[in-house]
């Protein structure tokens, strides 16, 4: 698959994951098959602020693991700020921010936090500030000294079901068509759980209106689930969350290399390496508990016991 200047190596992407996204499970993921990895979530405006443990989330050390990093903005001098100072901390204090591959920038996040100051979802329906926003990262896109290859945004179908009956999102398409490198499009509203069954239907449509790649993203846990979402629905590609997070090895079983759950043997080895990474490369904290607790998930599954409490450790992504 194509994004911009990027040959993917698979059209199957690990999702931007908070909590889960550290440099150590993006080379585990890639090393099964995905094509292309993201940082967790950044919020620009601590970029801007100088805000040491927002910078520190962008761990992007691996140069051999194709990795973007997935930027919140409220607007578009946030996002000029931001793209400067990534500019400046490359080019200065953090040599390995120029292994960054691609940006994305994130309109889907459900956090009512984000919505509150006029971020994410809250700005799907505001075509024209829309277009200021991807006017800049075009611009930088064409500047930078960084070895950016692709631009791209990824949204939901809108903030609410009024948003989603409205289509606001095949403005965006448009608007992707003429300034961004591909589109992920979360097949849900905002407002949405997600265990909320997809809204495919939608993509017809999107299809339709779309000159650049568009990435489905929602419940693919499965070579099943995404040869429905690509073939059936005519997505170049797909974005991967749960799944990845249950087991890494769906990455495996969607590029057709084996299996999508590992041999325990697999899992030890897959465990003893991501550790050791995250540890060489500082890690924090946070992502040790989580991969601690989604190994020991994994693990349980593996011996058909019935892991204890929800399916997997939580987090507001996941309402
Ligand atoms: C633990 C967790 C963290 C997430 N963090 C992010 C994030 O940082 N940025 C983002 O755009 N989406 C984030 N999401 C949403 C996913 O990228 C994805 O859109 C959603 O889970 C639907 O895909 P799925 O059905 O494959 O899980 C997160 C989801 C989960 C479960």
């Amino acid at each position: 698959m194509r994004l911009g200047a990027l040959e993917l190596a698979s059209a199957y992407l690990l999702s931007p994951l908070e909590s889960v996204s550290d440099a150590a499970f993006r080379r585990l993921c890639w090393s099964l098959g995905a094509g292309f990895t993201w940082t967790e979530m950044i919020r620009a405006r601590g970029l801007v602020r100088n805000n040491k443990s927002t910078i520190d989330l962008i761990d992007s050390f691996d140069a051999d693991v194709p990795t973007g990093v997935q930027l919140m903005v409220a607007n578009e001098k946030e996002l000029a700020e931001a793209l400067a100072k990534l500019d400046a901390l490359a080019a200065s204090t953090h040599p390995h921010f120029r292994n960054l591959r691609a940006v994305d920038l994130n309109f889907g996040c459900p956090s009512p936090e984000v919505i509150r100051v006029g971020a994410g979802p809250a700005l799907l329906k505001r075509h024209h500030k829309l277009r200021a926003i991807f006017e800049v990262l075009q611009a930088w896109k064409k500047t930078t000294a960084l070895p950016i290859g692709a631009v791209t945004a990824k949204i939901r179908l809108g903030l609410n079901r009024a948003e989603l009956d409205q289509q606001v999102f095949l403005p965006i398409v448009e608007l992707a068509n003429e300034l961004l490198d591909g589109l992920t499009v979360h097949a849900r509203h905002a407002r949405e759980e997600s265990t909320t069954p997809a809204h495919w239907e939608a993509f017809a449509e999107i299809r339709r209106r779309a000159t650049v790649p568009i990435i489905g993203n929602g419940d693919v846990v499965s070579i099943e689930a995404a040869r429905r979402v690509m073939e059936g629905f005519g997505c170049d590609g797909v974005m991967v969350a749960r799944g990845a997070i249950r087991s890494p090895w769906i990455f495996r079983e969607l590029t057709g290399r084996g299996a999508g759950l590992p041999t325990v043997a697999e899992l030890d080895a897959a465990q003893n390496e991501w550790t050791r990474r995250a540890t060489e490369l500082g890690s924090k904290p946070k992502y040790f508990e989580w991969h601690a607790e989604g190994f020991r998930r994994l693990r349980a599954r593996l011996s058909g016991a019935a892991a204890s409490g929800p399916e997997l450790p939580s987090n507001e992504h996941m309402r």
